[in-house]
């Protein structure tokens, strides 16, 4: 039976006849006359329903338009009372929650997060606050090698410019610090296919081994925040085993429920995932992927506890008193991702094209371009914004994006491009969009609208007061 349309792409409906009793097939009397038909039986098999959806994020602010489901995700109703019914476990009889539910309940997540991304076994899975978190882990067990003289001074690591900002700093703080010099990859924005991206980091490779010098660590972003750009990162992971990299890590805060995750395809050593940014987790949840691995056994979580020694998924399971529901909730978030038709799958894929649709749409209207390709988009897409509007600084987007939150209801990201010398008219600011099952066309279309006024207007930033 074909599906119903239900005016939302990432809803279809199907009703399944229980019995052949359809209308046509009356029945007949011994003689011969016809009898009414029995009443339909048919069960309704249904997958989210379009005022579902709404309602279960009818906690939402109604009056934003909400296209940055990237910066902070969001979370449904039923995972928030699931959360709830958590917390009251704990707050109920904390010793029955800490000593008999706590690491059965973690152990369950960490299986979930196992099957979802393809680990071979859940030793492997460690579920951690965020993604800055799992950074920390990582970068922590860097710095020990260096100062237990297993990396020597001057080796180096390689990091994509377009890095995120937090994720910098870790590498500051425990690479630089500890003496090792920090590559960085300048990436092309924007971008208009992966080689660029792969010949960019060839060439940093090259730089790193200068001198002879050895590369002990690879960090590469799956999805970059800002501009936002889907990394080759299968091919960049397979670049650093031919160079003989020591430890590659995948910085993919964006990316599980966003693009595709599967920890054997990749090969990485170490790849972490926030659940609260694409699969609907509460703030805050994130996983961190270790492949099995005699190298990587001296691995901690920086918040040292009762666990400390017994690995670092029972670490980070029991790292004093505190509120855990974020982490256990993840099997009732199963839940919700399989109301949707092909459950996950289903909305990365709707996501994906819808946004790429409403980024269409908009650089259309505004007369500029998208940021890279639509395969190298995610949810999310870098729409460019009019020239006219006098981009000019990084605090100029800053201001203009509080300006559409305070005056206009629209939370929507900005990111500044320098202009390159010689450049006629050039596209300076590009919004990033994000494209989640809540959104809805009007939301992209009253950005539109804001944007086309201010160019009627002759709006320009430098209008904005600091
Ligand atoms: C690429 C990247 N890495 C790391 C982070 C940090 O995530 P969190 O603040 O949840 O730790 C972000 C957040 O947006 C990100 O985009």
């Amino acid at each position: 039976m074909p599906p119903v349309s239900s005016g939302n792409p990432n809803l279809v409906s199907h009703i399944l006849p229980m019995a052949s009793t359809d209308a046509e097939h009356y029945h007949s009397g011994t003689n011969g006359e016809a009898k009414p038909p029995p009443p339909k039986k048919q069960k309704l098999c249904s997958f989210i329903s379009e005022s579902e959806i709404q309602s279960e994020f009818s906690h939402h602010d109604a009056s934003v338009a909400r296209i940055n489901n990237g910066s902070f995700g969001c979370c449904p109703q039923s995972v928030i009372s699931a959360q709830q019914q958590w917390q009251l476990r704990q707050l109920r009889q904390p010793d029955g929650f800490y000593f008999n539910d706590l690491r059965a309940g973690i152990l369950e997540s960490r299986k979930v997060i196992c099957s979802l991304i393809n680990a071979d076994d859940v030793s492997e899975v460690s579920l951690v606050d965020n993604a800055t978190t799992a950074a920390a882990i990582v970068l922590q067990q860097v710095a020990w090698a260096f100062s237990e003289g297993r990396f020597d001074k001057g080796d180096v690591a390689v990091m994509l410019h377009y890095a995120y900002g937090a994720v910098k700093k870790c590498v500051e703080a425990y690479v630089t610090r500890a003496g090792g010099r920090v590559i960085e990859v300048d990436l092309p924005f924007p971008v208009s296919s992966k080689e660029e991206i792969i010949t960019e980091f060839r060439r940093s490779m090259e730089r790193g081994k200068l001198n002879g010098q050895k590369i002990r660590l690879a960090v590469i972003d799956h999805i970059t925040s800002m501009p936002s750009v889907v990394i080759p990162v299968k091919e960049l992971v397979k670049i650093c085993r031919e160079e003989g990299v020591d430890q590659v890590f995948v910085d993919a805060a964006h990316g599980i429920g966003c693009v595709d995750v599967d920890m054997k395809e990749i090969g990485a050593d170490f790849y972490t995932s926030n659940l609260h940014k694409w699969l609907f987790c509460p703030p805050s949840a994130a996983f961190l992927y270790c492949r099995k691995s005699a190298k990587f056994t001296d691995l901690h979580h920086p918040v040292v506890s009762h666990e400390y020694g017994k690995g670092l998924a029972i670490e980070s399971a029991w790292i004093g008193t505190r509120d855990y529901s974020s982490l256990l909730v993840v099997p009732s978030i199963v839940e919700f991702l399989n109301r949707f038709e092909e459950g996950i799958e289903g909305i990365k894929k709707t996501n994906h094209e819808e946004v790429v649709k409403m980024g269409e749409m908009l650089a259309k209207s505004w007369g500029t371009h998208l940021g890279c390709p639509p395969d190298m988009c995610s949810s999310m897409v870098m729409v460019g914004l009019p020239s006219c509007l006098g981009i000019a600084s990084d605090k100029d987007t800053l201001k203009l994006r509080a300006h559409l939150r305070n005056h206009f209801g629209v939370e929507v990201p900005i990111y500044y491009r320098a202009p390159k010398d010689g450049e006629v008219d050039p596209v300076t600011g590009y919004a990033r969009i994000s494209y989640q099952v809540y959104n809805k066309a009007q939301d992209y279309e009253r950005f539109r609208d804001v944007i086309n006024k201010f160019v009627s207007d002759k709006f320009c930033c430098a209008c904005l007061s600091v």
